[in-house]
């Protein structure tokens, strides 16, 4: 099949979190598979271009209504080639999202970019595989100014959703920056009056399949609560709403590979991971303390990933347990501001390293013996995936991916993966932290439960195929 992908970033050229990881993966496996693809992802000024040969291909101009793009095309690599829209005008802005008053137009020249790309290449996509909110219009744009051309006479469009509240809601007067102003009609009537324009939503009515990153959040998102105003439109097109659990590229992340961490370990010798551990605390001026648990977290500090119940609960926790707590993270102040109290107030104890840091965040999935993600809401997550490969313990909130991929740890029976609580408060945390500290006090449990998790297998060999089902259902409807 020709595949056609289109996203907003991709490891590890431009990330900000867990679809660029899906994008250096997926594309990557079905090119393996025997399907010819495609990526086009912006060239952001924070792209490295010496790390990698970057091949001017063709200029192309991009037209959105009165404004006029001229960009450039360039490629890397071929398996699967990977085009970057050069435009400095909109993709150098020193971090990959804004909000600034052009945002929609950054996108859709990504998206038209893309489109003309396979004219100019004569590359006929069966599949054209869109991400969030940021291409969502492609669907739309396929059906309707592309449809005369022969090259997208067959194909189909697949929109996968990352994350349900990032929609890309616009004031109505963006209209014309889509080029879609003469299908006008196409666009959701009630917002349009009422002043706006929805991209996800417009991904969601014309896409030829929806799909998510987990079975379990396709099911939230189609209920009121999670469904950020869109669950009715989600319900409507059901039958073609599927969850897909993202998978893990174990050449980036396995403690056998690892080219972050200092120690190499695997399942049966897990010697490395404790002088991970004691790596990991002396690079972050930590004291080593043999036998004390060491909780790790990476995330982006947003309202999504709930750390606002650690304000309540942490403090006391770390008196009573005295057990070590390493952070990796940036984003709303507040947050920030909550690590760093937590920080000045257990200096021996807590870590708080604010910024982006992909060697640490590999160091810390090594050296930590449990990673905490107490999530509102996860669409898939993949830092708990990473974990259970390298023996850190995941604690999560019972959401979404977390909740189909992290088996609540059962002592009677030996089974589990990890330990998830169901009710988002204070007594939920409280109760999975201390559960896991107190499994930990009890080696032989601890080490089942490392085994337990090491053993499970998320590679995209597996997740990459219901992918291909969901193209082969596409394609022949
Ligand atoms: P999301 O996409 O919602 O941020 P995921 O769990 O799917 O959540 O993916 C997050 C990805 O981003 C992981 O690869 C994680 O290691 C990485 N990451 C998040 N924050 C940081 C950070 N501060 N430094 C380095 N990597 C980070
Ligand atoms: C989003 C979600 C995260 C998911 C990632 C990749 O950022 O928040 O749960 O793992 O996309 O699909």
């Amino acid at each position: 099949m020709n595949v056609l992908f289109v996203a907003s970033e991709m490891a590890p050229f431009a990330k900000t979190g867990g679809l660029a990881d899906v994008m250096a993966a997926l594309p990557a496996y079905l090119a393996r598979a025997g399907h010819d693809v495609r990526v086009v992802i912006p060239l952001y000024d924070s792209v490295d271009t010496k790390k990698h040969t970057f091949e001017w291909v063709m200029d192309l101009e991009v037209p959105l209504g009165q404004h006029r793009y001229q960009t450039k095309i360039f490629r890397v690599g071929t398996a699967p080639p990977v085009y970057f829209v050069h435009c400095p005008a909109l993709f150098a802005r020193g971090r990959l999202y804004t909000s600034d008053g052009d945002e929609h137009r950054r996108f859709l020249t990504l998206s038209y970019a893309a489109l003309l790309l396979c004219q100019r290449l004569d590359f006929a996509p069966d599949i054209v595989h869109a991400h969030d909110w940021q291409t969502a219009l492609l669907p739309m744009i396929i059906k309707t100014l592309f449809a005369r051309d022969r090259r997208f006479a067959n194909t189909r469009s697949l929109l996968t959703i990352h994350n349900l509240m990032y929609q890309g809601s616009f004031p109505a007067a963006v209209g014309p920056d889509t080029n879609l102003s003469s299908v006008a009609h196409l666009f959701h009537q009630d917002l349009l009056s009422a002043g706006r324009v929805n991209f996800l939503l417009q991904g969601i009515l014309y896409a030829d399949g929806v799909s998510t990153v987990s079975p379990t959040y396709a099911r939230e998102i189609q209920g009121p609560e999670l469904g950020a105003g869109m669950d009715e439109y989600l319900r409507a097109r059901s039958s073609t709403v599927v969850g897909i659990l993202n998978g893990v590229d174990y050449d980036e992340w396995s403690p056998e590979r690892d080219r972050f961490i200092p120690n190499r370990f695997s399942a049966s010798d897990l010697s490395g991971k404790e002088a991970n551990k004691e790596a990991l605390l002396t690079a972050l001026g930590l004291p080593y303390l043999p036998g004390t648990p060491v909780l790790g977290i990476v995330s982006r500090l947003v309202g999504q990933k709930g750390f606002s119940l650690l304000g309540g609960v942490m403090p006391d926790l770390l008196r009573r347990h005295g057990f070590q707590l390493v952070v990796l993270g940036s984003g709303e102040p507040a947050l920030e501001d909550m690590f760093a109290r937590l920080q000045r107030a257990f200096p021996r104890q807590v870590c708080f390293y604010n910024g982006f840091k992909n060697d640490l965040a590999h160091l810390i999935e090594a050296g930590s013996d449990m990673f905490l993600m107490p999530s509102r809401y996860e669409p898939c997550g993949l830092n708990q995936l990473y974990s259970m490969r390298y023996g850190t313990v995941p604690i999560v909130h019972r959401t979404g991916g977390l909740a189909d991929t992290v088996r609540q740890w059962d002592p009677r029976t030996g089974r589990g993966t990890g330990f998830a609580f169901e009710h988002h408060d204070d007594a939920g945390l409280r109760w999975a932290v201390q559960a896991a500290l107190a499994t930990y006090r009890n080696p032989a449990q601890w080490r089942r439960l490392i085994d337990n998790g090491m053993a499970v297998d998320f590679s995209w060999n597996v997740q990459g195929k219901l992918y291909e089902l969901v193209y082969n259902r596409l394609t022949a409807s």
